[in-house]
């Protein structure tokens, strides 16, 4: 739990639900959402913005939550895995994931899904060229880099069908 003594009121916008939480003016979001909320999706990897393990959406843009001051994004609307997809609903990109099995030990899937998902809501239909960069900020140490490639090419196939039936 965050330290209260020297905490200030923070209006928190996350995954839908407004939040008023007392958090210290230097609290990072990562660890209001891990530790105040127990949103543990978003996971600390490095804590200086260069691993991609965190990232989360900040008015549905990609974010590193590590080095972003909770109280720098009160009002905002905060997404994080959490929230792209349910247990009975995934999101597509989530899906993607699964088909291609594109994880061997996890701990980069938050971000990697996170910033993959950012990526085909502003371009549904990215070229290889665009999803490696898009992703070349999300490291992987166990090198299932090949089968990230498939996994979102098929989740930009899931989500163009699933327009086409909407
Ligand atoms: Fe935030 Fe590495 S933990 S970028």
């Amino acid at each position: 739990m965050t330290d209260a003594s020297s905490a200030e009121t923070l209006a928190l916008q996350v995954n839908g639900r407004a939040h008023a939480l007392a958090v210290p003016r230097e609290a990072s979001l990562l660890h209001v959402l891990r530790n105040d909320l127990g949103l543990n999706g978003p996971k600390y990897g490095c804590g200086l913005g260069q691993c991609g393990a965190c990232t989360v959406w900040v008015d549905g843009v990609a974010a590193r939550a590590c080095v972003i001051p909770a109280h720098g994004v009160a009002g905002r609307a905060i997404t994080t895995l959490e929230g792209l997809g349910s247990r009975e609903q995934w999101h597509p990109v989530q899906q993607g994931f699964e088909d291609a099995q594109a994880a061997q030990c996890g701990y980069c899937l938050n971000g990697m899904v996170m910033q993959a998902a950012a990526l085909l809501a502003r371009e549904p239909h990215p070229s290889d060229a665009q999803i490696r960069n898009e992703l070349s900020g999300n490291l992987c140490r166990c090198g299932t880099h090949v089968e990230i490639m498939t996994a979102v090419q098929r989740a930009a196939q899931l989500m163009v069908a699933k327009d086409a039936d909407s």
